[in-house]
């Protein structure tokens, strides 16, 4: 099976996590547009989504499933999005997509974080992929300094040899060698520092189930 066919099956599973009549919170990714293309299917059932990222609302409005501002909807039943990685306790990194400020939000306004992925997104410890941590680009150079004194290595995310704006108008950082063994109070220890937005470790708002797709299925892991 395919990593685009795994992608479709978990992307489709997702669905029965899925309540006609509520509105939806959805991520962002090349998975996530799995399941929004499966939950265009029963589009009529739902009131619509709310969106992580401007690149999800275009997709969404595409297949004609309605967008709702977040602070038009106080609390959504489920959000479902991907990962860039998921350890055993649900404690996720994500940012891969640059969306990690808005799929936050959305993730804190509902009961339930449903993460769809592949199975090489699990892991046991987190920090193997690159950390996206979104900051104010005036505070660049100190939070870089600031996690090399921690033993990481930190580079401005690039676009078409620019940096990458993301949606909400600041950059990103990518952060390699670090080993986060304690993603609770690594997340909450960042997040003070001055000019960063967001961290992408989701410890606080970590999953509380992950979809991942084998080859032998989709298996359910419940934290
Ligand atoms: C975007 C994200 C994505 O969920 C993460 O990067 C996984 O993406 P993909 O499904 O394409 O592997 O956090 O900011």
């Amino acid at each position: 099976m395919t990593q685009d066919e795994l992608k479709t099956q978990v992307g489709q599973a997702a669905l029965a996590y899925v309540q006609p009549g509520t509105v939806v919170g959805v991520g962002t990714g090349s998975t996530v547009n799995k399941f929004i293309e499966a939950l265009a299917t029963m589009k009529d059932q739902i009131k619509g989504a709310v969106s992580s990222s401007e690149a999800s609302t275009a997709r969404l409005k595409a297949l004609g499933i309605a967008v709702f501002d977040s602070n038009t909807v106080a609390r959504l039943d489920v959000y479902i999005d991907g990962a860039d990685e998921i350890d055993h306790a649900g404690y996720m990194v994500k940012g891969g997509g640059a969306a990690l400020t808005r799929e936050k939000i959305v993730a804190a306004q509902s009961a339930q974080f449903v993460c769809i992925a592949d199975a090489s997104k699990l892991v046991t410890t987190l920090g193997t992929f690159p950390l996206p941590v979104e900051v104010i680009p005036m505070a660049s150079q100190r939070i870089q300094a600031q996690f090399e004194a921690m033993g990481g290595t930190a580079r401005v995310r690039q676009q078409g040899g620019v940096p990458l704006v993301t949606d909400n108008g600041q950059i990103i950082l990518d952060v390699t060698g670090l080993q986060i063994s304690d993603p609770l109070a690594f997340e909450s220890a960042v997040n003070q520092w001055p000019g960063v937005v967001t961290v992408g470790v989701f410890a606080h708002q970590k999953a509380t189930t992950c979809l991942l797709a084998t080859t032998e299925g989709v298996q359910t892991l419940s934290f």
